[in-house]
């Protein structure tokens, strides 16, 4: 098992399971306006987590209530498992489930970013390439925004990053519910060295 260190927690991964977060997380959580989105939040989730760069990173970065992680990839347990054992963590929470039951102030994720089986023509997504990078129909992006005011707290807010190679914002703005607010920060590279670039959606109740 390979390890990086994040803000003092040593986080244990497997390289297949890296879906971009380990090169990413640092540029990411550094940029001012996310920097300040994460500050003093509690409860923290991170959805499609893999490993957790994102979630140990914010945990690590500050003390919270804790950090919950989902994925629906199993093998990744005894990965979580490590890093929650060698750093001695008491309130960090792994589960195979898309949602947990209760709401969150701050969820963080980098899910799959492509709704095409072999972008650009460049080979199929197949195994567990295809668990990172494929979302058919957009299906697992719909289900998000459609239930996501269910798990932010009043205050909370959801931090999602995606690929411009698969998507930009009008692709997402049609799924997304009267009942959220939605702000974009556009064309960023967050220290990627390839010619990918990214944008975020920051998410928040609409009252
Ligand atoms: C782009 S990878 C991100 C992995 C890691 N968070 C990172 O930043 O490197 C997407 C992750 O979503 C997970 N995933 C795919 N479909 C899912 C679903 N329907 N429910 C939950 N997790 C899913 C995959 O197992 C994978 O770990």
């Amino acid at each position: 098992m390979k390890d990086i260190n994040l803000n003092n927690i040593k986080v244990f991964y497997e390289q297949e399971y890296d879906g971009g977060g380990y090169r990413l997380v640092d540029g990411m959580f550094s940029h001012p306006r996310i920097a300040k989105l994460c500050e003093g939040k509690q409860k923290v989730l991170e959805l499609c987590s893999g490993p957790g760069f994102f979630g140990f990173y914010l945990l690590g970065k500050e003390s919270r209530e804790s950090l919950h992680l989902t994925d629906i990839n199993e093998d990744l347990i005894p990965i979580i498992r490590e890093t929650i054992i060698k750093n001695d963590l008491n309130n960090v929470i792994f589960e195979t489930k898309f949602w947990p039951s209760e709401r969150f102030d701050l969820v963080v994720l980098n899910p799959p970013h492509h709704n095409d089986i072999n972008p650009h023509k460049k080979g199929e997504f197949t195994g567990i390439s295809k668990l990172i990078n494929y979302d058919e129909d957009w299906n697992f992006h719909k289900k998000f925004f459609n239930e996501l005011d269910g798990h932010l707290t009043d205050d909370g807010c959801a931090i999602v990053i995606e690929n411009h190679d698969g998507s930009d914002s009008n692709t997402f703005t049609k799924f997304i519910p009267d009942n959220l607010n939605v702000e974009y920060i556009e064309h960023q590279k967050f220290g990627w060295k390839g010619s990918s670039e990214f944008f975020v959606m920051i998410l928040s109740k609409n009252d």
